[in-house]
């Protein structure tokens, strides 16, 4: 894909750009929990956006989508927005800039990728990562890395429709090869933690439910409402919980029944989750596996009965590799909605477990999961 990026480049704006990529990302456990201020447990994978990039005379830039097969001439900066979607994550990076008062110059740029797409790895994050990254660098505009983030976030807010959460530009931009990090969404306070199962024998695998996720239909900002709508209710009682972080399960029973039966769902999950991903942690500080798989199954059950972002292909998934032995926890990743299931397992049982998964997914629903690898890689950078 780099070689790709490059060549079409070089034929079409000549020569001298500058390479870049951010990757998509993983999230061991702690899912729906960044824009409740919870803990999220990811790390970057070895599969991103690629660009190359040079500074342009201006003020119109010229993009080209090597995944699209399509250009575009347009002003970054000036008030008319795209209609392309591909194209909308570069023109919001660049306003969110703008708006903080750093303006990006002109540029002719080419990009790919190998996420994934739909896959729920954050293809789209680690797009507004790659260009928020390559402007702050190639402009000398100085934002933070933390910066960087808030603004791939607000590009999803305000150019696309998401209200999405930090989690996946954060990771995009932070990734550290060999580990996952424990953020805090509340304060974006962050910890880098080894993670090496192959160490123990164990393994992560993706396995591609075949649905193609798309969190722009609503279900994703509905969820996040509900979440707020819970929050609103305890808040009348006690005025100093402003997310789900602030509460419990104790407190959030106490007003079960001014809420209605949804919302106390949604929030259910979430005050569990938030719990779940701190206990995790101290599973793997231990080395307890098993005991961080049977977490990952648990997220999945409220993930699907309680959030209902699960489809019948990422349940089914699950519920084979429940009942295979070593494979020690699975649950759906990301958003919800289709996606990718992320496993646990053993090393010795993967090829037997995905070979039976395989064949019995194609018996259900007559399509072949695509098993994805990944390695937990680095975060943001220049490559030349
Ligand atoms: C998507 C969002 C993230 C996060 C996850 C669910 O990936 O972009 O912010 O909310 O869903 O954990």
């Amino acid at each position: 894909m780099i070689t790709k990026v490059k060549q079409e480049f070089e034929k079409r704006y000549g020569p001298d750009a500058a390479l870049y990529t951010s990757p998509g990302r993983v999230n061991l456990i702690g899912e729906h929990t960044d824009y409740n201020m919870g803990f999220v447990l990811p790390g970057a994978v070895d599969k991103g956006i690629y660009a190359a990039i040079r500074p342009a005379a201006g003020p119109v830039s010229r993009l080209y989508s090597v995944d699209y097969d399509a250009e575009i001439s347009i002003d970054l900066t000036g008030p008319e927005a795209p209609k392309e979607q591909w194209a909308k994550y570069v023109y919001g990076v660049a306003q969110e800039m703008a708006k903080r008062g750093r303006t990006p110059g002109a540029i002719n740029a080419t990009f790919g990728g190998n996420v994934p797409l739909g896959a729920g790895m954050s293809s789209s994050a680690a797009l507004e990562s790659t260009f928020a990254f390559a402007f702050n660098d190639m402009f000398s505009l100085g934002f933070t890395l933390a910066e960087l983030a808030v603004i791939g976030q607000m590009t999803e807010h305000n150019y696309v429709g998401v209200k999405c959460g930090i989690m996946d530009q954060f990771i995009s931009l932070h990734g550290r090869a060999g580990h996952v990090i424990r953020l805090d969404c509340r304060d974006l306070s962050f910890e880098y933690k080894p993670f090496d199962p192959a160490a123990a024998g164990y393994k992560v695998v993706l396995v591609d439910s075949m649905v193609k996720h798309n969190l722009s239909g609503g279900e994703y900002n509905e969820r996040r409402e509900q979440c707020e709508a819970g929050v609103a209710v305890i808040a009348k009682h006690h005025p100093e919980v402003k997310s789900l972080r602030d509460t419990d399960l104790a407190t959030l029973d106490k007003y079960k029944n001014e809420m209605p039966e949804i919302v106390y769902r949604r929030c259910l999950y979430v005050v569990e989750e938030i719990k779940r991903l701190l206990d995790g942690c101290d599973d793997l500080d231990a080395g307890r596996y098993d005991a961080f798989g049977a977490k990952m199954f648990a997220t999945h059950d409220g993930l699907s009965k309680l959030y209902t972002v699960s489809t019948p292909e990422l349940d089914f998934i699950v519920d084979v590799a429940k009942a295979t032995d070593g494979v020690v926890g699975a649950r759906l990743m990301g958003g919800g909605f289709g996606g990718c299931v992320i496993h646990l397992m053993r090393e010795n049982v993967a090829e037997s477990y995905l070979a039976d998964l395989q064949s019995k997914f194609n018996q259900k629903f007559g399509l072949t999961p695509r098993i994805i690898e990944v390695v937990i890689s680095d975060g943001a950078r220049r490559l030349e």
